[in-house]
């Protein structure tokens, strides 16, 4: 059987896009994603939204999934926050997201 993937299209901060297969049926995340592909996101809390070291910023028009009170919570303290600011962490793969188009934060240290 063949598996279900979709394409997300990922910018890294030297503004080299990457267009990253990926299947929508193991319950990934777009943090999970990124590190399978080796890109620089840390992913330092392992998911749990403490961390922002997997901010992205949302560049095309997909209805994702309202921001849990705790993703919220770390996007206020977290820098370089725009309104189409989430934590990638809490994004998690289905059909509904092929196309997407995302750019990761600057990091901040
Ligand atoms: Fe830490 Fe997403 S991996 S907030």
């Amino acid at each position: 059987m063949l598996l279900n993937t979709i394409i997300i299209s990922i910018t890294d901060r030297e503004n080299q896009v990457h267009e990253l297969e990926t299947p929508t049926d193991m319950g990934l995340s777009i943090m999970e994603l990124c590190k399978s592909y080796e890109l620089p996101v840390e992913g330092t809390c392992g998911g749990m939204a403490l961390c922002a070291s997997c901010h992205v910023y949302v560049l095309s028009e997909h209805d994702l999934h309202e921001p849990s009170d705790d993703e919220l919570a770390m996007l206020d303290s977290a820098f370089f926050v725009k309104p189409n600011s989430r934590l990638g962490c809490q994004i998690k793969i289905t059909e509904a997201l092929d196309g997407l188009k995302l750019k990761l934060a600057p990091v901040s240290t």
